[in-house]
């Protein structure tokens, strides 16, 4: 398994939601969060205006996805949140031991 952890722009957030859920992701986690990446936040737009500070508001998507599927989650979210503009964001894959589905006792590929 594998944590999916994707840094998207804000308003691409519904989108990539709606791709996820039609390749069977079966369960997200979304966090707001401010970062920079190699720009320091300087140059990107928000909202239509010019943000002054150093770090910009982007969504923090993370999902537990069976190695099978990386791949398609990867290119969903690519295809997605891909503007073309500086700030689309990032995505790190993270190895994942174990996954424990609290109310059934499920574990591993069985509970994500
Ligand atoms: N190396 C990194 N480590 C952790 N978070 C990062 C890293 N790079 C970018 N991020 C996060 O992703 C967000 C978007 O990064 P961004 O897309 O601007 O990366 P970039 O490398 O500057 O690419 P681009 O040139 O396309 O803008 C940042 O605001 C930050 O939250
Ligand atoms: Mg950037």
């Amino acid at each position: 398994m594998k944590l999916v952890s994707a840094i998207i722009k804000p308003f691409k957030l519904d989108d990539v939601r709606e791709a996820l859920s039609e390749i069977g992701i079966q369960g997200i986690t979304v966090t707001e969060v401010k970062g920079f990446g190699r720009q320091k936040g300087h140059t990107e737009l928000y909202r239509g205006a010019e943000y002054v500070v150093d770090f910009l508001p982007k969504v923090k998507l993370e999902a537990a996805v069976d190695d099978p599927m990386v791949d398609q989650v990867i290119e969903a979210i690519t295809s997605v949140a891909n503007t073309g503009k500086i700030g689309d964001g990032k995505i790190f894959v993270s190895p994942l031991e174990q996954v424990i589905r609290i109310r059934t006792g499920e574990t591993g590929k069985d509970a994500v």
